[in-house]
């Protein structure tokens, strides 16, 4: 297996891996390293069916179904992202719209850990995917900035109302990894809805200047797919957007998550 870093603080390619097989230990442990460095990583030129798919997610977690409800399939931890309608019926969620920053499922009291997106058909033009470093830009605050956000929670909330759990849910602003222990920005205009305990001027505000800093190019690393692509990334210290592409082209990705199995910690 042979890393190649993008020029960005974020990304890389793994070579010489071929996902659809069974992988020793040693292996497994060097992609989530990767995992852990680099944020989001991708392998080209795969070709897996979606239970060798789940197979290679269940190495970094469990596998398990998205809380949205998809048409029954034979293998139900995988959700279809695509356009394509089918008898006009959508074949799978998120459109051919663009999508702002997030961070999956940080409306749910565990969210996502490690995400997973596998490219079956690609536009000719657009639907890019663009992953912030949020431990870079928080890193790149300033010392009273970082004080001030300390001990400081945002409400998270996903647009579609039945996809939220019943309680509201509030993470911290600023999330510790547990498993490298760096600090990151974990707020995003997307699902993000505001800061609890302060007045709603001043969570606008707040959050107004963190979406600005974390716009910056400098903390940003974007995906051109290709079909057969297989890329993982840790919603942890990531956030991520799509570009829009022509509705009248396909885009099709089957993806798997990992959920956390405890909240994230400031
Ligand atoms: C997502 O936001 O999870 C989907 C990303 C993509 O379609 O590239």
């Amino acid at each position: 297996m042979k890393t190649i870093p993008s020029d960005q603080t974020l990304g890389a390619e793994i070579l010489g891996v071929d996902v659809s097989v069974p992988l020793d230990t040693e292996t497994i442990k060097a992609i989530y390293q990767a995992i852990l460095d680099h944020c989001v990583i991708y392998f080209r030129n795969q070709t897996v069916t979606q239970q060798q798919l789940v197979d290679f997610t269940n190495y970094f977690g469990v596998a398990v179904e998205h809380v949205r409800k998809q048409a029954p399939r034979d293998v139900s931890e995988i959700f279809i992202v695509s356009n394509v309608k089918e008898k006009g019926q959508d074949i799978g969620a998120l459109g051919n719209a663009e999508l702002s920053f997030h961070s999956d499922l940080s409306y749910m009291p565990k969210p996502g850990t490690l995400s997973l997106l596998h490219a079956i058909e690609i536009p000719s033009t657009g639907g890019e995917t663009t992953w912030c470093d949020c431990r870079a830009a928080y890193d790149a605050l300033g010392q009273d900035l970082k004080q001030s956000l300390e001990g400081l929670r945002a409400v998270h909330q996903h647009y579609v109302e039945a996809q939220n759990p019943p309680e509201i849910i509030d993470h911290p602003v600023v999330i510790t990894h547990p498993d490298t222990g760096r600090k990151s920005l974990y707020v995003g205009p997307h699902l993000t809805k505001h800061i609890i305990d302060v007045d709603p001027a001043e969570s606008e505000r707040i959050l107004g200047l963190l979406y600005r800093h974390l716009a910056n190019p400098t903390f940003h690393w974007t995906h051109e797919w290709q079909v057969g692509d297989l890329v993982v990334w840790d919603n942890r210290p990531t956030m991520h957007r799509r570009e829009p592409f022509p509705e009248t082209e396909r885009r099709l990705l089957w993806r798997t998550q990992i959920y956390n199995d405890v909240a994230p910690q400031a």
